[in-house]
């Protein structure tokens, strides 16, 4: 701890300081090196599915890895996240109408030449069969405002946080997911019946990969690109 003195010394009227607990180390057994290791193994395998199967994931599933999600730090712990979890086919198709016909808006009309050059190798089009396959949706709001009305601190980067836990929590669990944005996203809110301080960030469909499943073949950047140590001197 600092030398300062605590906040509540310094400014009136604050609420008291938490209780302070020891924190225990997670200890995955084995040097951390390793464990990072086959981590990263893990989380290697992970691709953006576009082609599920209908197999049923259960419910207590999805509220595994929504609470994985929730595990995630965010700005002053207000924790502005909301997981709609959607497995109503009768909502899905509604979701999947919505969504393509804002994502043929956006082939048609909207996307930039560039946008449409970059996407082209990856084959992605308005059709989005999957938002009906997927046995599950998990609908990722962003909240403006605490559900009491209160402030929230680096919103997106909070929640963004919280979604990169769910996908790793989604392809631990065995399953795939595809982190989908269809633009702009305000029909969720709309379709799901959600408070106006719900904004909607990420749409992720959940379940098992079609058995003919396929991903495009893709590179990633090598360690050398996206590391630097220090100043970038050591060779
Ligand atoms: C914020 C974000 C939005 C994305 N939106 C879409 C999308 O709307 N449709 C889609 O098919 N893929 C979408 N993707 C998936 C990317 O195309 C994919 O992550 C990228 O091609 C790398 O492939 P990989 O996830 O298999 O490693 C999105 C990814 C991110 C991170």
């Amino acid at each position: 701890m600092s030398n300062d003195p605590p906040l509540q010394d310094r400014f009136a009227g604050l609420p008291p300081l938490l209780p302070m607990v020891p924190y225990e180390r997670h200890d995955p057994g084995v040097p951390p090196a390793e464990a990072a290791r086959r981590f990263y193994e893990v989380m290697d395998q992970r691709r953006s599915c576009r082609f599920f199967s209908d197999r049923d994931v259960s419910r207590e599933t999805i509220e595994w890895i929504c609470r994985a999600g929730g595990t995630a730090p965010s700005g002053a712990h207000k924790q502005p996240w909301r997981f709609v979890c959607v497995r109503d086919p009768a909502l899905k198709k509604e979701i999947r109408a919505a969504a393509e016909a804002e994502e043929r808006e956006f082939y048609e009309r909207r996307a930039s030449r560039r946008w449409l050059e970059d996407l082209a190798p990856l084959g992605t089009d308005s059709a989005k069969p999957f938002l009906e396959i997927a046995p599950w949706l998990i609908v990722v709001f962003a909240l403006a405002k605490t559900d009491d009305g209160g402030q929230v601190y680096y919103r997106e980067e909070s929640v963004g946080i919280a979604c990169g836990l769910l996908i790793a929590a989604i392809h631990h669990a065995g399953l795939v997911t595809l982190t989908h944005t269809p633009s702009p996203m305000r029909f969720l809110g709309e379709v799901l019946g959600r408070p106006a301080h719900e904004r909607p960030f990420l749409l992720l469909p959940v379940g098992y990969p079609a058995e003919d499943a396929v991903v495009p073949e893709m590179e990633r950047k090598g360690l050398g690109e996206i590391m630097v140590v220090d100043r970038g001197e050591d060779g």
